[in-house]
């Protein structure tokens, strides 16, 4: 991919464990559904890092406008607009990575998965696509019940024999983002240096904090370890509540959506130790997807790194999630098995 010839010669980041030459960093990224909420400003971030070389942006609505805009930019990213399932194809074409926030967000009141029937046809008809124009791209998958979606995902990829389980995300990264900052609040601590791994899926009560496992070590009391736990499950309906009809989160999503698109690119660029809890196909537990720390490299998951050791509170979570997660699993094969 290297158009300058230099290779290492110029690398702004060389190091005795770490080579990549600027000129290399040139990943093709898409984002379907860019025009929305979590879209648009997660294609500002792609945009703003020297990772990306070509930005394509797809949707079924507003792409030209969103294109242009980011175009003024002054960072080197190539963008470009693709609008409407005609454009599909050619913003698929060539992509090292793809994230997908396409899809309908809740309203008060909804669960993740009441937006099962909208979304799983969404995330069907786009990882198709995906699977015949770029098959080896990384996929990031953010459009919710993301406990089912990854498992469509998966099922279209092995309809077309193109699954390669160490490329296909479940983006729960916001888990981890709210667990840092909650964490970081309640202890006082600079919430860049807290590390919380979240497990499980990203659901309720499928969404497993392990404080026991946080960096710094930090201790709470039982009543505080539920509530704080309790605090992180329902983070999401926090803020759907506060928009108040408007939507879910947008901008934290777009961050985390961020943060885990640079990690993926990180590590396809050789960076060494990058590891990033996902929901991905996972033989960890009795669930055939699940989320843990993953270390990444050149070709997505390079080693599961496990849930670790648990509290007997974070074990009891893990027992109680598991079914809900495999009704979920269960749900988007039988989805896929049914397409037509
Ligand atoms: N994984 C997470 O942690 C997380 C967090 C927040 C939200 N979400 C999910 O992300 C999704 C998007 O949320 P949002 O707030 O950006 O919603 P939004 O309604 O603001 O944006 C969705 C975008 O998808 C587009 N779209 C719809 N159908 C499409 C298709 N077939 N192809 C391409 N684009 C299509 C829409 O035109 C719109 O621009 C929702 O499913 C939401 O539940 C996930």
């Amino acid at each position: 991919r290297c158009t300058s010839n230099l290779k290492y010669s110029l690398c702004w980041k060389s190091s005795k464990t770490q080579k990549i030459c600027w000129f290399c960093n040139n990943a093709k990224v898409a984002v379907l559904g860019a025009s929305g909420g979590i879209g648009q400003p997660l294609s500002l971030l792609l945009k703003n890092s020297p990772l990306v070389g070509e930005l394509s942006l797809f949707d079924i609505a507003h792409t030209p406008g969103v294109a242009a805009d980011l175009s003024h930019i002054e960072t080197r990213a190539h963008v470009t607009g693709y609008m409407g399932p005609d454009q599909l194809n050619a913003a698929l074409k060539g992509c090292d990575v793809v994230v997908i926030p396409a899809g309908v967000p809740r309203k008060p009141g909804m669960t993740r998965d009441d937006l099962f029937n909208t979304n799983a046809t969404i995330v069907a008809t786009l990882a198709d696509a995906v699977a015949r124009n770029c098959p080896e791209a990384m996929i990031c998958i953010i459009a919710n019940p993301v406990n089912s979606t990854i498992p469509i995902t998966s099922e279209v990829m092995k309809k077309y024999g193109v699954y390669n389980p160490n490329r296909v995300f479940g983006v729960t990264t916001l888990d981890i983002v709210r667990a840092n900052a909650f964490v970081a609040e309640l202890k006082g601590l600079d919430p860049a240096r807290v590390n919380v791994p979240v497990i499980g899926g990203h659901a309720g009560k499928t969404i497993i904090p392990l404080i026991s496992q946080a960096t710094p070590k930090v201790e709470f009391p039982a009543d505080q370890l539920s509530a704080l736990t309790a605090r992180i499950q329902d983070a999401g309906t926090e803020v759907v509540k506060a928009k108040a009809g408007a939507g879910s989160a947008t901008l934290s999503m777009a961050y985390a959506g961020a943060r885990f698109t640079f990690s993926v690119l990180d590590a396809m660029n050789g960076k060494e130790g990058v590891v990033e809890c996902a929901y991905v196909r996972s033989e960890e537990t009795e669930c055939k997807y699940f989320s843990t720390p993953l270390l990444l490299g050149k070709h997505g998951i390079e080693k599961n790194l496990g849930l670790g050791k648990l509290s007997a509170f974070e074990e009891n979570l893990v027992a109680d999630a598991i079914g809900e997660l495999k009704g979920s699993i269960k749900k988007g094969e039988d989805f896929v098995a049914n397409m037509k």
